[in-house]
């Protein structure tokens, strides 16, 4: 039996049920009202006002220079249109500094911009953070794996978890972040296997992106299953080709989603 009531708005208790029930969670991002309709209409059950918003709407090379009042900006319209899925959104780069900022970051994004729950780039450092949220009610996702706003450190969007040491340090960060009390956790260009080994181990639910089937759930940006990004990451499909419309594209999505048929083997990493 499915964990959702149809009509009814999906909550965190929702996404622990569809773990639970082992059913797959569908995950878009959005950054304006119109899209946001389509998307809660065809029944997906997050939506992600991502700071990716930098790179496709602003046209960034990265996501670094996205702001707090822009993540709210875009949250105020995509809350506007979300009647039913939950509203994940972005805390932006250097808006997590400290466990103060975090709190007042985490604040404004809730009360300004109707998030439901906030998603930021963790490691060991962010796990007080995700403990202070825990203590004041603030739902959070944890992302880990590759992490964009680290690129100026990085230097590239490289595949995360390969080699024993790097796949091990990953499990414990998953699990402190899951006791600090982390309600999901997200995964971004993460090998299969490791991905695998974490959505096992983890109570709360984990949406991957270039992660694997395995996940619980699956996340990609909305602009790359429409076809509209040059040189769309490998873990991505074009949705729109075969589909004929922007509804039946994020439909299509939210189906192979759920039935296990996204991602395959050509948009997994080992
Ligand atoms: O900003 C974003 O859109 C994201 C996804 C890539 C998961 O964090």
């Amino acid at each position: 039996m499915s964990a959702q009531n149809k009509n009814r708005r999906v909550t965190v208790s929702t996404l622990k049920a569809m773990k639970a029930n082992a059913e797959k969670i569908s995950v878009l991002t959005a950054y304006d009202s119109s899209f946001a309709e389509v998307i809660d209409t065809q029944g997906l059950d997050i939506i992600l006002v991502g700071d990716s918003l930098g790179m496709v709407i602003q046209g960034h090379e990265s996501t670094v220079p996205v702001s707090v009042d822009d993540m709210i900006y875009h949250s105020k319209a995509v809350a506007a249109k979300c009647k039913r899925a939950l509203l994940m959104v972005d805390m932006p780069f250097m808006s997590y500094t400290s466990t103060a900022q975090a709190l007042e970051t985490a604040a404004r994004l809730m009360q300004e911009g109707g998030a439901q729950m906030v998603k930021l780039e963790s490691g060991q450092r962010e796990v007080e953070t995700v403990r202070r949220f825990s203590e004041e009610g603030v739902p959070v996702c944890a992302h880990i794996g590759l992490q964009p706003q680290l690129i100026h450190k990085l230097g590239g969007y490289r595949v995360q978890g390969r080699g024993a040491e790097q796949a091990a340090a990953m499990l414990d960060d998953a699990i402190a972040l899951e006791q600090a009390g982390a309600d999901a956790l997200l995964l971004e260009c993460v090998t299969a296997e490791v991905a695998a080994k974490i959505t096992k181990t983890l109570k709360i639910p984990v949406i991957g992106i270039g992660a694997g089937v395995a996940c619980d759930g699956q996340v990609l940006v909305l602009y790359d299953i429409l076809g509209l990004t040059p040189g769309a990451p490998k873990f991505s499909r074009d949705f729109l080709q075969d589909a004929g419309s922007i509804a039946n594209a994020i439909a299509a999505f939210h189906q192979a989603v759920k039935d296990g048929d996204f991602p395959g083997p050509e948009h997994t990493f080992h």
